[in-house]
């Protein structure tokens, strides 16, 4: 049980990026820039691509099989009574994203469907709001996704810092990875360092407004979280941050350390690296960010159970919120490192040419035509062994998926 009785928490976590991905070397190089700017002074070494053929709803899928492997039975699905799709970068303005996710993976038509949207901290109210379904009804379960794809303009100072993945997280009684405390710092203030205009495909951002809003929302939301009596920060192992690019997540901590006592700084240095290892290779996935990180600490910390994580999500515009989870015996056999991970593995790398055609498809307006874009014909025909799901085509303007038998 957590701190004030609740047991709703994280019972599996999982995650996917897309199959292509750029050095950022390579970026440097084309942009004029010195390589070391991009991988130590933003602290990204590549950025993830969805293929043509792939979007936060492939991505979502492919997390999601993930997490419900060895459910043969149906017994997990089955108790899915919502899901909810957390994303800025969404395929319909009307049909919510989980509506495909729902299909695609067979879930009961008992079920909630949703999609929600606050830049990249929807994810983390979709697990409040599904964590309070589940001490409702506590046989029921949640899938709570975030997948995003990060593209910005060429050559600005963002386009370093774009990326792909989703994230699913499975929130029942049965909270055998983290229980969520329900103490929450909270902040929310309008402004103008991200946005999106519904006629654009890329954001408008102010790179350095948004770094003060994010550092300014995350100290509001601390303060917020002690007035409420949350859990003594002083006792965490480890915090987790929501990773534009990693050296965003520095600064964070760099701040939060004021803190604490400074013999804190050198372990908690530590789990941060660890939170990055899976960030600083896929890039900003806006809303599965936060989450990804907190994957890679869990998979590469030295974390014990009933270890204290703190958590600080935020999306531009502009909310805030610092939560902390508790690790729960065995929490490690409930991972999906390996599939993960072999994603990562798996991806195939743009080169500069290939990277410029693909910006070009995902920022044109319309629906592109694929043919006129032969090295993107070709790159979508390339074989990836254990991908599943595919967005195939529309029809009168409807999107259409399929899944696929995966090679291995
Ligand atoms: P910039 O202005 O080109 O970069 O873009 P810079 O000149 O500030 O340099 C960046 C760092 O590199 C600096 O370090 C330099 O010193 C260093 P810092 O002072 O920050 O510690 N540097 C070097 N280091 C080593 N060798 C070198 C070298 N040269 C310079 N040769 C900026 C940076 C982040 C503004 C840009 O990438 C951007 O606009 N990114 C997008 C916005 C963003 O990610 N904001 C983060 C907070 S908002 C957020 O997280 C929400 C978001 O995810 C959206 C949502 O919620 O949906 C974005």
């Amino acid at each position: 049980m957590g701190i004030s009785g609740q047991s709703a928490g994280i019972e599996r976590i999982s995650w996917s990026t897309g199959h292509l991905f750029f050095d950022l070397e390579d970026l440097a190089q084309m942009r004029g820039q010195e390589a070391e700017k991009y991988t130590q002074g933003i602290g990204q070494k590549q950025m993830s691509f969805c293929l043509p053929s792939e979007d936060v709803v492939t991505m979502a899928c492919e997390a999601c099989y993930d997490l419900l492997a060895g459910d043969d039975h149906g017994e997990i699905r089955n108790s899915i009574r919502l899901l909810i799709f957390a994303t800025e970068s969404s395929v319909d303005q009307s049909k919510a994203a989980g509506m495909w996710v729902h299909r695609l993976l067979g879930l009961p038509s008992s079920c909630r469907v949703v999609e929600m949207k606050q830049a990249c901290y929807s994810t983390t109210a979709a697990v409040r709001l599904a964590t309070s379904h589940v001490e409702m009804f506590p046989e029921e379960r949640a899938l709570v996704i975030g997948s995003d794809e990060a593209i910005y303009s060429l050559e600005t100072a963002a386009e370093p810092t774009q990326g792909a993945g989703a994230v699913a997280l499975l929130i029942s009684s049965k909270a055998n990875v983290a229980l969520i405390d329900p103490i929450a710092g909270l902040h929310s203030e309008e402004s103008n360092d991200f946005w999106r205009p519904n006629r654009h495909k890329t954001p408008i951002v102010d790179g350095k407004l948004s770094t003060r809003c994010y550092l300014n929302s995350m100290k509001q939301a601390i303060a917020d979280y002690h007035s409420r009596s949350g859990p003594s920060i002083n006792s965490f192992a480890g915090f987790c941050f929501h990773t534009p690019f990693p050296k965003m997540a520095h600064k964070a901590l760099h701040q939060l350390l004021k803190q604490l006592p400074e013999e804190k700084e050198k372990p908690l240095k530590e789990q941060l690296k660890n939170s990055l290892t899976y960030c600083e290779k896929i890039g900003n996935c806006y809303s599965a960010s936060l989450w990804i990180a907190f994957a890679s600490t869990l998979n590469h910390g030295e974390l014990i159970d009933g270890d204290r994580i703190g958590l600080f999500s935020y999306g531009s515009g502009s909310v805030g919120e610092f939560l902390s989870v508790s690790l729960q015996p065995g929490f490690s056999q409930y991972l999906h490192r390996g599939s993960s991970e072999k994603r990562i593995m798996q991806r195939k790398p743009l080169s500069k040419e290939e990277y410029t055609a693909l910006h070009r498809f995902k920022t044109s307006d319309g629906e592109p035509d694929l043919s006129q874009e032969p090295v993107l014909e070709e790159m979508n025909q390339q074989p990836f062994p254990s991908r599943r799901f595919y967005f195939i085509g529309h029809e009168g303007g409807a999107r259409l998926y399929e899944e696929r038998d995966a090679r291995v």
